[in-house]
This record gives C-alpha cells, structure tokens and sequence, in this order.
C-alpha cells in the first residue's frame, strides 16, 4: 500500500493548458520557456504544479532512472510505460516524449507509428527526435498525420558512437553552418520548436534569431528561447560530478540519503514503528483477552488524552 493520493476527477479547478502554439505566442512576447524532464507520476505532478511550461519524458530516462549507460537501449515499450505515469500527473504542461533510438530510424512508417503509440497510447501531446536535415522528410509525414514534433539538433545523445562521444558541436564554420540549414529545414517541415543541446551560446542565439519556432537550449547559453534541465540534474541526482551547464538547485542526494540513515537507525533501535504508529485491537477485544499489558497502555494513552485535554484550560 502506497499514501499517494491520486487526484479526485473534477474536483480540482480547471487550468489553462500549455500547448504549441502557447510556446510559439510566449517567443513572440518574448517570455522565456520554463521546461523540465519528469520520468514519473510524483515528479511529474511536481514539475507541473511548480508552473513549468514543457514537461519532456526524455529518453534521459534510461541513463537517469533506469541506470543504462546511455539513452540507446531505451525501448518503445519503456517510453509508453514512462509517458503514461508523467501523463497522469501533468494538468497544465505541455507534455512531449522522446522517440527512443531505433523508432524512427528504418522507415518513415515505422517513425509515424512509434509516435502515434506515444501519443494515442501514452498521452503526449508532442514527440520529440534527433537528427537534422536526414529527419525533415520524417518531420514534414508526421506533421502531416497530425503529430507535433519537437525536433533537437546540436549534440544529440543517440549519435554518442557516430559523434564519438558526447562533444559540443558547431565549432567550426562549416558546422555552424549546418545547423544554421538544419534548423530552418526542420521549421519549414513543421517542427513546433527545437532543442539546441550543447552547442556555443552565440551559434544558439542567431538559430534562436533566425527560426520562428521556440529554441530550447541545454547546455546552449542563455539567448535561447527556453531552457531544458534533465531532472536529476538540478537535484544532483546522478551519481556524477556537476556538469557545466546544469546548475543544481537543491541536494537531493544528501536529503535522501540522512533519511535513508535515519530509517535505518529507527528500525535497527526498535524505535519505529511507535505505539501511536501501530494498529489497536478494538478495546473492548482487549479487554476481553484479559491482556494486562494492551489495557495498561491503554489506560496510560487515555490518561495521556485526558491531560493534553485539560493542559489549556489548566493554564487559562
Ligand atoms: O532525453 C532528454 O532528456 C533530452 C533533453 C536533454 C533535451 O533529450
């Protein structure tokens, strides 16, 4: 048995729901996009509830959550089960979730379907996929078939092998270049927004100068539209020293672990669970049991009930 209280239907006033276009409407007035990644119900409620725009069931999930050593074994089946849990707990956020590697990489109809699972099955409201020039044929069909996609050029996880390693790009002129081109051919396929990942700040700012649609940089500086923080990240979650652009916001590790110890300490002194955090047999059972030591407690709790009772007025 778990306490976690699942929302009661209709009981909780309605709020506006960020969608495409809120994003496109908050670039044009110039208000920064606020976006998080959320692998679960309770970290997803939370996301939402703190306001954050974007919510991204990244394929992050597999490094952060499901200790894979990269995002490449991530599966269909492990993004659906993913995006169903945060889904239930997003009420206002835009909901996107990634295309894990391998869904979208043979067939243009195999990426349509891979994202219509996430969508019909899993309740995103948006897909997101890797990849430049090579994915805007793949970006306009599903665009076509009525899936918004976020698309994310720069340092882009899934190529870790072909990049060999995870390496900031677009430091030469030529591939500045290239992701000048990718970014305007991946807008023009209809991609709702991109995500600019590990790139210089100042090729960020004129990609987020050029295109229409929101950028949403991680590692990309501070010109672009929005910003994107995997979870564990910001709450040093992860098992690794601090990376350059992820700035961490609270020590999640250290928070857990002392009541991790705590816990532990409790269970081990015989000192949790305590009589107030245990079950009573009916009083009238204990009495008739005859059980001398349930009634003394009993007599001695009710003693107790009767002086905290009292202690207010006594000082009155
Ligand atoms: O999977 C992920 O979390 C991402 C973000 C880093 C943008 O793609």
């Amino acid at each position: 048995m778990s306490l976690t209280h699942l929302r009661e239907s209709g009981a909780t006033p309605r709020v506006l729901p960020v969608t495409a276009q809120t994003l496109l409407e908050m670039k044009r007035a110039g208000r920064a996009v606020t976006a998080l990644t959320a692998y679960d119900y309770p970290t997803a409620r939370l996301v939402d509830q703190a306001g954050i725009d974007l919510i991204l069931v990244g394929d992050s999930v597999g490094m952060a959550v499901l200790g894979y050593d990269t995002t490449l074994p991530v599966t269909m089946d492990e993004m659906v089960h993913h995006t169903r849990a945060v889904a239930r707990g997003v009420r206002r956020a835009f909901l996107v979730a990634d295309m894990p590697f391998g869904s979208y990489h043979a067939s243009i109809a195999e990426g349509i379907r891979s994202a219509t699972r996430l969508i019909k099955e899993a309740g995103a409201h948006a897909v997101k996929l890797e990849g430049g020039r090579s994915r805007v044929e793949l970006v306009q069909r599903m665009t076509d078939a009525e899936i918004s996609v976020v698309a994310h050029i720069g340092l882009t996880p899934q190529s870790v092998h072909r990049m060999s390693g995870y390496r900031v790009q677009g430091r030469t002129v030529d591939a500045i270049e290239i992701l000048y081109a990718d970014a305007l051919a991946l807008e023009a396929a209809g991609a709702v927004a991109i995500v600019l990942e590990g790139i210089p700040r100042e090729v960020a700012a004129e990609i987020t100068k050029r295109c229409s649609v929101p950028t949403i940089g991680i590692g990309a500086g501070p010109g672009c539209d929005g910003q994107i923080l995997v979870f564990h990240d910001l709450f040093n979650l992860t098992f690794s020293p601090p990376t350059k652009f992820a700035r961490r916001y609270a020590d999640g590790a250290a928070f857990f672990t002392d009541a991790l110890e705590r816990y532990r300490e409790d269970v081990t002194a015989r000192t949790f669970p305590s009589d107030a955090e245990s079950y009573h047999l009916p009083r009238e059972l204990r009495e008739q049991r005859g059980d001398r030591q349930a009634h003394e407690v009993l007599a001695e709790r009710e003693a107790l009930e009767r002086l905290v009772k009292l202690e207010p007025a006594g000082r009155a």
